[in-house]
Protein backbone atom coordinates (compact mmCIF):
# COMPACT_ATOMS: atom_id res chain seq x y z
CA UNK A 1 0.00 0.00 0.00
CA UNK A 2 1.28 3.64 -0.81
CA UNK A 3 0.61 6.26 1.79
CA UNK A 4 1.06 10.23 0.80
CA UNK A 5 1.55 11.85 4.33
CA UNK A 6 1.27 16.07 3.86
CA UNK A 7 3.31 17.31 6.99
CA UNK A 8 4.44 14.14 7.10
CA UNK A 9 7.89 15.49 8.47
CA UNK A 10 6.55 16.19 12.51
CA UNK A 11 4.09 16.03 14.77
CA UNK A 12 0.76 13.68 14.13
CA UNK A 13 1.76 13.62 10.71
CA UNK A 14 5.33 11.82 11.28
CA UNK A 15 3.66 10.13 14.14
CA UNK A 16 0.84 8.41 11.86
CA UNK A 17 3.57 7.72 8.76
CA UNK A 18 5.53 5.39 11.11
CA UNK A 19 2.12 3.51 11.95
CA UNK A 20 1.99 2.83 8.56
CA UNK A 21 5.87 2.08 7.52
CA UNK A 22 5.60 -0.71 11.06
CA UNK A 23 3.06 -2.26 8.89
CA UNK A 24 5.31 -2.42 5.88
CA UNK A 25 3.30 0.08 3.78
CA UNK A 26 5.12 2.59 1.69
CA UNK A 27 5.07 6.03 2.60
CA UNK A 28 5.60 9.18 0.66
CA UNK A 29 5.91 11.98 3.36
CA UNK A 30 5.49 15.63 1.98
CA UNK A 31 6.56 19.16 3.19
CA UNK A 32 8.61 22.29 3.08
CA UNK A 33 11.99 21.78 4.55
CA UNK A 34 14.26 19.16 2.95
CA UNK A 35 16.47 19.09 6.18
CA UNK A 36 13.35 18.10 8.40
CA UNK A 37 12.01 15.61 5.75
CA UNK A 38 15.16 13.62 5.61
CA UNK A 39 15.80 13.42 9.72
CA UNK A 40 11.84 12.11 9.59
CA UNK A 41 13.08 9.70 7.10
CA UNK A 42 15.59 8.11 8.95
CA UNK A 43 13.68 8.10 11.90
CA UNK A 44 10.55 6.53 10.78
CA UNK A 45 13.04 3.99 8.95
CA UNK A 46 14.73 3.24 12.36
CA UNK A 47 11.37 2.89 14.65
CA UNK A 48 9.44 0.91 11.86
CA UNK A 49 12.96 -1.50 11.43
CA UNK A 50 12.37 -1.09 7.58
CA UNK A 51 14.77 0.08 4.80
CA UNK A 52 15.37 3.93 4.00
CA UNK A 53 13.97 2.56 0.52
CA UNK A 54 10.36 2.58 1.50
CA UNK A 55 10.22 5.82 2.57
CA UNK A 56 10.50 8.84 0.35
CA UNK A 57 10.88 12.26 0.80
CA UNK A 58 9.33 15.38 -1.08
CA UNK A 59 9.80 18.97 -0.26
CA UNK A 60 7.03 21.03 -1.54
CA UNK A 61 4.25 23.67 -0.03
CA UNK A 62 0.98 22.36 -0.26
CA UNK A 63 -0.64 26.29 -0.86
CA UNK A 64 1.08 25.63 -4.20
CA UNK A 65 -1.30 23.53 -6.20
CA UNK A 66 1.77 22.87 -9.05
CA UNK A 67 4.28 22.17 -6.84
CA UNK A 68 2.01 19.60 -4.97
CA UNK A 69 0.42 17.71 -8.19
CA UNK A 70 4.31 17.46 -9.70
CA UNK A 71 5.28 15.97 -6.45
CA UNK A 72 2.35 13.52 -6.55
CA UNK A 73 3.15 12.21 -9.62
CA UNK A 74 6.96 11.56 -9.27
CA UNK A 75 5.83 9.98 -5.59
CA UNK A 76 3.51 7.51 -7.25
CA UNK A 77 6.08 6.70 -10.33
CA UNK A 78 8.48 5.72 -7.46
CA UNK A 79 5.44 3.86 -5.40
CA UNK A 80 2.81 3.12 -7.18
CA UNK A 81 -1.16 4.95 -6.97
CA UNK A 82 -1.41 6.39 -3.94
CA UNK A 83 -3.76 4.10 -1.49
CA UNK A 84 -4.28 6.42 1.28
CA UNK A 85 -3.68 10.11 1.67
CA UNK A 86 -3.30 11.83 5.11
CA UNK A 87 -3.46 15.88 4.46
CA UNK A 88 -1.62 16.76 7.68
CA UNK A 89 0.22 20.04 6.84
CA UNK A 90 -1.46 22.88 8.96
CA UNK A 91 0.17 25.77 10.71
CA UNK A 92 -1.34 27.99 13.82
CA UNK A 93 -0.10 31.33 14.60
CA UNK A 94 -2.90 32.84 16.87
CA UNK A 95 -3.73 36.40 17.49
CA UNK A 96 -6.63 38.82 17.71
CA UNK A 97 -7.84 39.75 14.60
CA UNK A 98 -7.28 43.25 14.43
CA UNK A 99 -3.38 43.23 15.04
CA UNK A 100 -3.05 39.68 12.68
CA UNK A 101 -1.29 41.14 9.35
CA UNK A 102 -3.44 39.83 6.82
CA UNK A 103 -0.62 37.95 5.27
CA UNK A 104 -0.64 35.62 8.37
CA UNK A 105 -4.33 35.32 7.87
CA UNK A 106 -4.12 34.15 4.51
CA UNK A 107 -0.99 32.22 5.27
CA UNK A 108 -3.14 29.69 7.17
CA UNK A 109 -6.30 29.36 4.80
CA UNK A 110 -3.72 28.80 2.06
CA UNK A 111 -1.89 26.03 3.97
CA UNK A 112 -4.90 24.47 5.95
CA UNK A 113 -7.75 25.11 3.90
CA UNK A 114 -6.53 25.41 0.21
CA UNK A 115 -3.23 23.07 0.92
CA UNK A 116 -5.56 20.21 1.86
CA UNK A 117 -7.97 20.70 -1.40
CA UNK A 118 -4.49 21.09 -3.43
CA UNK A 119 -3.27 17.60 -2.54
CA UNK A 120 -6.69 15.80 -2.40
CA UNK A 121 -7.01 16.94 -5.95
CA UNK A 122 -3.60 15.23 -6.72
CA UNK A 123 -4.91 12.04 -5.67
CA UNK A 124 -8.92 12.09 -5.73
CA UNK A 125 -8.46 11.61 -9.92
CA UNK A 126 -6.79 8.30 -9.84
CA UNK A 127 -8.42 6.98 -6.71
CA UNK A 128 -11.74 7.66 -8.57
CA UNK A 129 -10.87 5.79 -11.52
CA UNK A 130 -9.34 3.21 -9.51
CA UNK A 131 -12.34 2.98 -7.18
CA UNK A 132 -10.56 3.20 -4.55
CA UNK A 133 -8.74 4.99 -1.91
CA UNK A 134 -8.73 6.29 1.78
CA UNK A 135 -8.22 10.01 2.64
CA UNK A 136 -8.34 11.94 5.82
CA UNK A 137 -8.31 15.38 6.51
CA UNK A 138 -6.77 16.70 9.56
CA UNK A 139 -9.25 19.27 10.99
CA UNK A 140 -8.99 20.40 14.94
CA UNK A 141 -10.96 20.56 18.14
CA UNK A 142 -11.00 24.37 16.71
CA UNK A 143 -13.40 23.42 14.22
CA UNK A 144 -15.90 23.03 16.88
CA UNK A 145 -15.94 26.18 18.70
CA UNK A 146 -15.18 29.50 17.70
CA UNK A 147 -11.91 30.44 19.63
CA UNK A 148 -10.05 33.56 20.62
CA UNK A 149 -7.54 34.37 18.63
CA UNK A 150 -7.74 31.83 16.24
CA UNK A 151 -10.25 33.75 13.48
CA UNK A 152 -8.12 32.00 10.29
CA UNK A 153 -7.45 28.72 12.23
CA UNK A 154 -10.65 27.92 13.15
CA UNK A 155 -12.41 29.54 9.97
CA UNK A 156 -9.82 27.09 7.91
CA UNK A 157 -10.05 23.90 10.28
CA UNK A 158 -13.83 24.59 10.35
CA UNK A 159 -14.29 24.88 6.28
CA UNK A 160 -12.76 21.16 5.75
CA UNK A 161 -16.22 19.94 7.62
CA UNK A 162 -18.04 21.11 5.02
CA UNK A 163 -15.03 20.29 2.29
CA UNK A 164 -14.94 16.77 4.23
CA UNK A 165 -18.65 15.83 4.10
CA UNK A 166 -19.54 17.17 0.30
CA UNK A 167 -16.13 15.42 -1.13
CA UNK A 168 -17.47 12.16 0.63
CA UNK A 169 -21.00 12.99 -1.06
CA UNK A 170 -19.27 12.43 -4.50
CA UNK A 171 -16.85 10.01 -3.30
CA UNK A 172 -18.71 7.47 -2.05
CA UNK A 173 -20.10 6.44 -5.18
CA UNK A 174 -17.26 6.22 -6.40
CA UNK A 175 -15.77 4.14 -3.94
CA UNK A 176 -13.47 6.07 -2.49
CA UNK A 177 -13.94 6.93 1.24
CA UNK A 178 -13.34 10.94 3.14
CA UNK A 179 -13.08 11.25 6.38
CA UNK A 180 -11.68 13.67 8.84
CA UNK A 181 -10.75 14.11 12.08
CA UNK A 182 -10.77 16.82 15.04
CA UNK A 183 -7.42 16.21 17.15
CA UNK A 184 -7.46 18.01 20.57
CA UNK A 185 -4.17 19.93 21.82
CA UNK A 186 -1.73 17.85 21.04
CA UNK A 187 2.22 17.52 22.26
CA UNK A 188 3.98 18.47 18.91
CA UNK A 189 6.35 21.33 17.68
CA UNK A 190 3.60 22.96 17.06
CA UNK A 191 1.55 22.70 20.17
CA UNK A 192 4.70 24.11 21.60
CA UNK A 193 5.28 27.22 19.43
CA UNK A 194 1.83 27.47 19.86
CA UNK A 195 1.27 27.82 23.36
CA UNK A 196 3.99 30.55 23.48
CA UNK A 197 1.63 32.72 21.18
CA UNK A 198 -1.61 31.51 22.74
CA UNK A 199 -3.39 34.92 24.39
CA UNK A 200 -4.41 34.09 28.01
CA UNK A 201 -8.25 35.01 26.64
CA UNK A 202 -8.22 31.53 24.65
CA UNK A 203 -6.00 30.19 27.78
CA UNK A 204 -9.23 30.45 29.83
CA UNK A 205 -11.49 27.89 27.56
CA UNK A 206 -8.88 25.94 26.29
CA UNK A 207 -6.53 25.38 28.88
CA UNK A 208 -8.82 23.04 31.00
CA UNK A 209 -8.00 20.01 28.62
CA UNK A 210 -4.85 17.83 28.97
CA UNK A 211 -2.71 17.52 25.86
CA UNK A 212 -2.49 14.36 23.82
CA UNK A 213 0.42 12.40 22.65
CA UNK A 214 1.37 13.08 19.04
CA UNK A 215 1.23 8.95 19.25
CA UNK A 216 -2.16 8.59 20.57
CA UNK A 217 -3.29 10.77 18.10
CA UNK A 218 -1.99 8.82 15.48
CA UNK A 219 -3.43 5.55 16.73
CA UNK A 220 -7.07 6.86 17.35
CA UNK A 221 -6.77 8.02 13.25
CA UNK A 222 -4.98 5.26 11.51
CA UNK A 223 -8.00 2.82 13.35
CA UNK A 224 -10.55 5.00 12.76
CA UNK A 225 -9.24 4.79 9.25
CA UNK A 226 -9.65 1.28 9.33
CA UNK A 227 -12.64 0.81 10.31
CA UNK A 228 -13.94 2.85 7.86
CA UNK A 229 -15.23 5.62 9.97
CA UNK A 230 -16.29 8.91 8.56
CA UNK A 231 -15.60 11.05 11.62
CA UNK A 232 -13.01 10.59 14.32
CA UNK A 233 -13.18 12.58 17.68
CA UNK A 234 -10.77 12.86 20.78
CA UNK A 235 -12.17 13.39 24.32
CA UNK A 236 -15.47 13.16 25.65
CA UNK A 237 -15.66 17.26 25.72
CA UNK A 238 -14.75 17.46 21.83
CA UNK A 239 -17.05 14.93 21.11
CA UNK A 240 -19.58 16.21 22.98
CA UNK A 241 -19.33 19.82 21.20
CA UNK A 242 -19.46 17.83 17.73
CA UNK A 243 -22.68 16.16 18.60
CA UNK A 244 -23.77 18.76 20.62
CA UNK A 245 -22.64 21.81 19.88
CA UNK A 246 -25.84 23.96 19.14
CA UNK A 247 -27.11 23.03 22.73
CA UNK A 248 -23.93 23.34 24.43
CA UNK A 249 -22.12 25.90 22.79
CA UNK A 250 -24.31 29.02 23.80
CA UNK A 251 -23.95 27.87 27.64
CA UNK A 252 -20.06 27.42 27.06
CA UNK A 253 -20.05 30.82 25.49
CA UNK A 254 -22.45 32.44 28.47
CA UNK A 255 -19.98 31.00 30.88
CA UNK A 256 -16.76 31.87 29.17
CA UNK A 257 -17.63 35.79 28.94
CA UNK A 258 -18.81 35.88 32.73
CA UNK A 259 -15.91 34.56 33.68
CA UNK A 260 -13.86 36.85 31.64
CA UNK A 261 -15.65 39.76 32.85
CA UNK A 262 -15.58 39.05 36.40
CA UNK A 263 -11.36 37.93 36.12
CA UNK A 264 -11.16 41.76 34.35
CA UNK A 265 -13.18 43.73 36.92
CA UNK A 266 -11.83 42.04 39.89
CA UNK A 267 -8.84 41.14 38.99
CA UNK A 268 -9.19 38.24 40.72
CA UNK A 269 -6.18 36.80 38.97
CA UNK A 270 -3.44 39.15 38.54
CA UNK A 271 -1.41 37.88 35.34
CA UNK A 272 -4.34 36.89 33.08
CA UNK A 273 -6.05 39.99 34.16
CA UNK A 274 -3.53 41.97 33.21
CA UNK A 275 -2.69 40.22 30.21
CA UNK A 276 -6.49 40.30 29.38
CA UNK A 277 -6.15 43.69 29.94
CA UNK A 278 -2.94 44.08 27.58
CA UNK A 279 -5.22 42.05 24.80
CA UNK A 280 -8.11 44.70 25.31
CA UNK A 281 -5.89 47.55 25.14
CA UNK A 282 -4.14 46.41 21.63
CA UNK A 283 -7.74 46.24 20.13
N1 LIG B 1 -0.72 19.96 17.73
C1 LIG B 1 -1.98 20.25 18.02
O1 LIG B 1 -2.31 20.61 19.17
C2 LIG B 1 -3.04 20.12 16.96
C3 LIG B 1 -4.37 20.09 17.39
C4 LIG B 1 -5.38 19.95 16.43
C5 LIG B 1 -5.05 19.86 15.08
N2 LIG B 1 -3.75 19.92 14.71
C6 LIG B 1 -3.47 19.84 13.27
O2 LIG B 1 -2.71 18.67 13.02
C7 LIG B 1 -1.87 18.88 11.88
C8 LIG B 1 -0.46 18.55 12.27
O3 LIG B 1 -0.04 19.45 13.27
P1 LIG B 1 1.20 19.17 14.21
O4 LIG B 1 0.85 19.65 15.56
O5 LIG B 1 1.67 17.79 14.00
O6 LIG B 1 2.22 20.25 13.61
P2 LIG B 1 3.79 20.22 13.33
O7 LIG B 1 4.47 19.30 14.27
O8 LIG B 1 4.21 21.64 13.27
O9 LIG B 1 3.83 19.62 11.86
C9 LIG B 1 3.29 20.33 10.79
C10 LIG B 1 3.77 19.69 9.51
O10 LIG B 1 3.19 20.38 8.42
C11 LIG B 1 4.22 20.79 7.51
N3 LIG B 1 3.79 22.01 6.85
C12 LIG B 1 3.43 23.19 7.40
N4 LIG B 1 3.12 24.07 6.45
C13 LIG B 1 3.28 23.44 5.26
C14 LIG B 1 3.13 23.83 3.91
N5 LIG B 1 2.74 25.06 3.57
N6 LIG B 1 3.39 22.92 2.95
C15 LIG B 1 3.79 21.66 3.27
N7 LIG B 1 3.95 21.24 4.53
C16 LIG B 1 3.71 22.12 5.51
C17 LIG B 1 5.45 20.98 8.42
O11 LIG B 1 6.69 20.90 7.72
P3 LIG B 1 7.40 22.20 7.08
O12 LIG B 1 7.28 23.30 8.09
O13 LIG B 1 8.78 21.77 6.81
O14 LIG B 1 6.64 22.49 5.83
C18 LIG B 1 5.28 19.78 9.33
O15 LIG B 1 5.73 18.61 8.68
C19 LIG B 1 -2.08 20.34 11.49
O16 LIG B 1 -2.98 20.41 10.43
C20 LIG B 1 -2.63 20.96 12.74
O17 LIG B 1 -3.39 22.12 12.47
C21 LIG B 1 -2.74 20.02 15.61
Amino acid sequence: MHVIVTGGSSGIGLAIAKLYAIRGDRVSLLARHPGRLDEARVEIATTAGVDLSCIQIASVDVASAKQVLEAVETCERAFGPCDVLIASAGIVEPSAFDIMPAAVFDEQIATNLLGTANIVRAVYKGMKTRRSGKIMMISSGAALIGIYGYTAYCASKSALIGFAEALSAEAAIAGVRVAICFPPDTLTPQYHREMSMRPAEAELLMGTVKPWSAEAVAAKIVGGLDRGKARIHFGWSLTALAYFGPLIKPLLIWWYSRKLRKIIEQGRDGSLARSIDKGFDRG
